[in-house]
């Protein structure tokens, strides 16, 4: 007999690092939730923008339960079939010419960060390795890359950061003129700051930034973790914007729920890792990466990019609607399906009340920061459940507008 467990248990068990709902989620079919008392949720958080074909997607479970049944784990003294496949898909479908597997989307960035510096070090000597990256970004968990985000919060209370990062304010091209030198390795930017608040660069800028790496000779680093793989309408954003970078980093969605982040790069950056210069114990993990070639089968496609960015708009005019209706939204921004609605005015820094409120009307949403409440679903979530999903939104938005 199984072990019943609560939401209690968090309390007791776990490292106190998070506070999850108060329900547990069970099950999962599509863009649909059930919990332990078998309530059923609209997801339109989609694990954080990781879910990228809903729960138990037949495509995935199919490639996740073959691989099973074939191989699981080698280490990197050997290679693999499945990472090769992916390594070519991503290398056909992008600008790069050669991938690092790892596991998650901060060792990804941990490996580009890494990487850059090593190649700046290598070909101008050791006083090139500032690394220029912008305020309220996000990049991960390791103490590298919550250096490089632009967020204190995350990087303050532990001991001396590794030196050499400077941040700036987004979307502002004039100070990237003031801070970059020749002393920069790398400029890092999320084409849509997604935990910033699902705040999209605009298209000048990033031409601008590419403009100024190349005339310091930097790299630039396009941080795709939560915009790649589908979510901006396009396979990566940087191809909705028509600026190529050196480095990019990809995770979340790659994997449709199961963890794997890649780094995907030129072949003469590339060069500069070197037997032995990084790796990951799980890099390039079979299971991992046949559930992710899988992924990419899936989406890149023209019918499933031409579909998300048709539930963009979907999302948007209802959302916008709710917004003029009850004067909660000052604004609905985002690109495909990573959309953000800012909190107006006086309801400013409430955006995990909505979340909650959310939730108990049966659709799960997500925050990006105090003041925006952000949509991340299923790439490929039915029109049925969006409009759904927005009904029992609207309702969560009526009862904290007191409407
Ligand atoms: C843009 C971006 N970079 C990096 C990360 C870190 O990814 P992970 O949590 O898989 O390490 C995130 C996670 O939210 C992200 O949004």
């Amino acid at each position: 007999m199984s072990q019943t467990v609560s939401r209690a248990d968090f309390d007791q068990f776990m490292v106190p690092n998070y506070a999850p709902a108060d329900y547990i989620p069970v099950r999962g079919e599509g863009a649909r939730l059930w919990d332990q008392q078998g309530r059923e949720y609209v997801d339109f958080a989609g694990g954080i923008a990781v879910n990228a074909l809903g729960h138990a997607h037949p495509a995935l479970v199919k490639a996740l339960t073959e691989q099973a049944q074939k191989l699981w784990h080698v280490s990197n003294t050997l290679t693999n079939e499945p990472a090769l496949r992916l390594a070519g898909k991503l290398v056909e479908a992008t600008f790069a010419d050669r991938v690092f597997f790892c596991n998650s989307g901060a060792e990804a960035n941990e490996a580009a960060f890494k990487l850059a510096r090593k190649w700046a070090i290598d070909t101008a000597g050791a006083d090139k390795h500032e690394i220029i990256s912008t305020t309220n970004s996000f990049h991960g968990r390791t103490f590298f890359t919550v250096t490089v985000g632009g967020q204190p919060k995350y990087s303050d209370g532990f001991g001396p950061r590794p030196q050499g990062v400077t941040h700036i304010p987004y979307n502002d091209l004039a100070a990237l003129k003031a801070a970059i030198s020749d002393k920069t390795a790398a400029v890092v930017i999320e084409p849509i700051q997604g935990e910033g608040g699902v705040l999209p660069a605009t298209a000048d800028y990033l031409k601008g930034v590419r403009e100024l790496c190349d005339q310091h000779k930097a790299l630039l680093v396009f941080d795709e973790v939560q915009t790649g793989v589908g979510r901006s309408g396009s396979l990566y954003a940087y191809m909705e914007y028509g600026v190529t970078p050196d480095i990019l980093t990809s995770a979340k969605s790659l994997g449709g729920g199961f963890p794997i982040g890649a780094m995907l790069t030129t072949e003469a950056v590339a060069q500069h890792f070197a037997v032995g210069t990084h790796g990951s114990t799980y890099g390039g993990n079979p299971l991992a990466c046949a559930v992710a070639e899988a992924v990419i089968d899936v989406v890149n496609t023209p019918e499933v990019l031409a579909g998300i960015r048709a539930k963009h708009e979907r999302f948007v005019s209802r959302l916008t609607a709710i917004g003029d209706k009850t004067g909660v939204f000052q604004q609905v921004r985002g690109m495909g399906l990573l959309i953000g609605a800012v909190l107006a005015e006086p309801y400013k820094g409430r955006a995990k009340d909505f979340m909650t409120a959310a939730a108990k009307a049966g659709v799960m949403v997500l925050q990006a920061g105090p003041d925006v409440v952000r949509f991340a679903p299923s790439l490929v979530i039915a029109d049925t459940d969006i409009d759904e999903g927005l009904d029992r939104f609207e309702q969560a938005v009526n009862e904290i507008a007191g409407r």
